[in-house]
């Protein structure tokens, strides 16, 4: 199956804010993710609005014209946001206020009816609702029973091992939940730390995937590739 490439332009927010202008423009480089072969873009708006700002958001919606899939925090304002912009897909993560990045999935069974009341209020609208989780088949089947459309699994630990662990024994968790979660009916979905060494491996191995959220390293590629060139070479690790 064609895994989809959605990019994550949270790095694009944050070169701009350096600088508190509008240079690069956000939308602009959205547009040309798309016209460059991008199936989606992904956006983590963060309570402290330090790369994408919430209303970077409502502009997006108006402007992306493949799939816009929105990750965060689930809380109040994260989800008034959601229900007024009625993205393609949110992916629900369990980010504390403050850190740097994305590290870990749900443990599901923790915060079953948290997530469970959520889901439900996110499904009215109609959006696609996806998880993240670390690569545990236990998760896969919580995701289910949770009531979400599709996982997102944490490929963070992926991609640090992926110099020097063996390769077979190191994918088996993220290749054993792909097969869980198609069998129960759910989506796949993968990202963090994805880049142009690890990801042809990765999508070999992992099937069914359904789409892949890449930000940092692409971003970085394109300082060497240009951003047309390197959308083309994920593409290309992805056939
Ligand atoms: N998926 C989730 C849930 C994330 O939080 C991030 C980073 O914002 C990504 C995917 C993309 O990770 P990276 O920027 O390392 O490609």
């Amino acid at each position: 199956m064609r895994t989809k490439l959605s990019v994550n332009i949270n790095k694009i927010a944050t070169l701009r804010n350096a600088r508190g202008g509008n240079l690069p423009n956000l939308l602009q480089v959205a547009k040309d993710c798309e016209k460059f072969g991008a199936d989606g873009i992904t956006v983590h708006p963060r309570p402290d609005e330090r790369h994408i700002r919430f209303s970077d958001v409502y502009d997006l919606k108006k402007i992306v014209t493949t799939e816009l899939n929105i990750e965060g925090y689930p809380n109040e304002k994260f989800l008034q946001l959601i229900e007024a912009i009625h993205p393609e897909q949110i992916t629900l993560v369990p980010d504390a206020d403050h850190v740097l990045t994305s590290s870990e999935g749900w443990n599901i069974e923790e915060h079953f009816d948290f997530l469970q009341a959520i889901i439900f209020r996110l499904k009215k609208i109609g959006t696609r609702v996806s998880v993240f989780i670390n690569p545990d088949v236990k998760q896969v089947l919580s995701a289910k029973k949770v009531g979400a459309d599709r996982i997102e699994i944490y490929t963070g630990d992926f991609a640090n091992q992926f110099q020097t662990a063996d390769k077979m024994q190191l994918i088996k968790p993220y290749a054993d939940c792909a097969v869980e979660a198609h069998r129960l009916g759910l989506g796949i979905n993968a990202g963090h730390d994805l880049n142009l060494e690890n990801l042809h491996f990765f999508k070999q191995q992992v099937e069914p995937l359904h789409e892949v959220s890449i930000g940092h390293a692409l971003v970085c590629d394109a300082l060497y590739f240009g951003l047309q060139n390197t959308i083309r070479q994920y593409l290309q690790c992805l056939q």
